[in-house]
């Protein structure tokens, strides 16, 4: 992956003065800005389909545990990992939009949550942790843009510890028809690297994973683009506070394409739970 497609990636997300826009619509949805909690932020921060249903039912596949040091591969603003710090684990996110880093490190103070989460700006295939760093680690729609799968998957094995799980939640490609372009991930295909789950095995079997469970979620990613349309349809727009603040321009044209593709089965959102086996 060269720094020029990285340069692309982070610019395709990154966004200045994304802070006070969230902001802006948090108090535009009531919320009082010296009193908000974690979960305020939910409609805006689980930058993923399914939003905290999927985040949280992810947690329960992959059973994490209070106490544990889980590693945010691609952590965005910090959604993921103030769900898994408001239930004891501490995180450490790294993510390649040096915007979003800031944001998820301010997001996090102001919730009370400063001590239980760290980010830092790195890219996913040259992760910058010691041997054995973390009890677990998660990835949530992220791998669409990485194209060295197995460069990611060696490095998260080196940064476990043995035994340790590894949990994604990533848009995978299911069939071979098009896909139309912009999607939330991506402008143009010069920086969407989608993968098909046999791939993924393969390439964390390679990393030295055993994998534990798979899961389509083409079924409940339907259910809930409709249950967001019905509600955008009937509110005549998208309320204040939601993940279009995120997708910046285009931000109906990209998740209407991806809908789209998921309808066509041309991609589906797919969960894969492995375990890191010890080095030989
Ligand atoms: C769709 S967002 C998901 C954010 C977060 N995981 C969540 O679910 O809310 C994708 C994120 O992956 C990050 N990303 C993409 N490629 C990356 C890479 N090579 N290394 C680190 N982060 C990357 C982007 O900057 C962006 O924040």
């Amino acid at each position: 992956m060269t720094k020029e497609t990285e340069d692309r990636v982070a610019q395709h997300y990154g966004q200045a003065g994304l802070e006070g826009r969230i902001l802006d619509a948090l108090a535009a949805s009531g919320k009082d800005l010296d009193r908000l909690a974690a979960d305020d932020l939910s409609p805006v921060d689980d930058f993923h389909t399914g939003g905290r249903e999927a985040t949280a039912s992810l947690a329960e596949e992959a059973g994490f545990a209070a106490g544990q040091h889980l590693l945010d591969i691609g952590c965005g603003i910090g959604g993921p990992s103030r769900f898994f710090a408001g239930r004891g684990c501490r995180v450490t996110g790294i993510d390649l939009t040096a915007d979003y880093v800031r944001l998820a490190e301010a997001l996090s103070r102001r919730v009370g949550l400063g001590t239980m989460v760290s980010y830092r700006q790195a890219s996913a295939v040259a992760l910058p942790f010691e041997r054995g760093t973390f009890d677990g680690a998660y990835m949530i729609h992220v791998g669409m843009n990485i194209e060295d799968k197995p460069a990611l998957f060696a490095g998260v094995h080196r940064s476990l510890k043995p035994g340790g799980t590894f949990a994604i939640f990533d848009i995978m490609r299911t069939g071979d028809g098009a896909l139309s372009y912009p999607v939330p991930w991506a402008a143009t295909p010069a920086t969407s690297f989608l993968a098909r789950p046999a791939d993924y095995r393969r390439g964390l079997e390679a990393a030295g994973f055993e994998i534990v469970k798979e899961r389509d979620r083409r079924e409940f990613a339907l259910r809930f683009f409709a249950e967001v349309m019905a509600r955008t349809a009937e509110a005549g727009g998208p309320p204040p506070l939601g993940t279009h603040l995120l997708m910046k321009d285009r931000a109906a044209e990209k998740l209407g394409n991806a809908v789209a593709g998921i309808e066509d089965g041309v991609i589906a959102p797919t969960e894969i739970v492995c375990r890191a086996m010890p080095s030989a």
